[in-house]
């Protein structure tokens, strides 16, 4: 056990996290909910599912669940101590570098893990703006352009996968015009579009 724990290639901050998770949504915890995100998908193993509770604007508390590799689960864990207390625009807008920076780094192919607890944070918070009937003025205030000549942004390609509308890139081309132009974004496009297929398991 030792020298596993030695050979490992993660942080400290990392292996207490996994080790000893924080805000973990336990089975049968009277926790209810003010708004709950779930993303990723069973097939591949990286289900992540977000619950918070929200009062005055901020976020009160804030549990999970995964069935995700030990990055996902440190990643998660990192993630709900920063979110409590933020107001839900300043958590809308965390990113997986902020929760990689924290955790004092993660395996260059392990970034990807820490993407789903913020990106499952952002859906409890869009589910908590419509179970109130509030409008969502910050639904697209992440979006960043990945086809700059016509204007795809990553939430545009998400939505897409997300709903089965596209499944390769061809079907992406034909539904939003990328890579027509100039022909630049390729690579990008296609990071994109492997991420998102992976992440919803499809
Ligand atoms: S950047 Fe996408 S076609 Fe030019």
């Amino acid at each position: 056990m030792a020298s596993f724990m030695a050979d490992w290639v993660y942080t400290d901050t990392v292996k207490d996290h996994f080790m000893n998770p924080h805000n973990l949504w336990k089975e049968g915890e009277d926790f209810s909910p003010d708004g709950v995100g779930e993303v990723g998908s069973l097939a591949c193993g990286d289900q992540m599912r977000v619950g918070i509770q929200v009062e005055d604007g901020r976020i009160k508390a804030l549990r999970w669940l995964t069935y995700g590799c030990a990055s996902a689960i440190a990643s998660t864990s990192m993630m709900s101590e920063i979110a409590v207390g933020m107001t839900l625009e300043e958590a809308y807008h965390i990113t997986p570098e902020m929760i990689t920076k924290a955790l004092g780094g993660l395996p260059e192919h392990k970034f990807h893990c820490s993407v789903l607890g913020d990106k499952a944070l952002r859906a409890a918070i869009d589910d908590y703006f419509e179970k109130n009937g509030i409008e969502n003025t910050l639904k697209n205030s992440t979006a960043r352009i990945i086809c700059e000549c016509k204007g795809v942004t990553d939430q545009m390609i998400e939505e897409l996968v997300k709903n089965d509308k596209v499944k390769n890139f061809d079907e992406l081309q034909k539904e939003t015009g990328c890579c027509t132009a100039c022909g630049k974004c390729r690579s990008k496009i296609m990071d994109e579009l492997n991420e998102f297929l992976h992440i919803y398991g499809k």
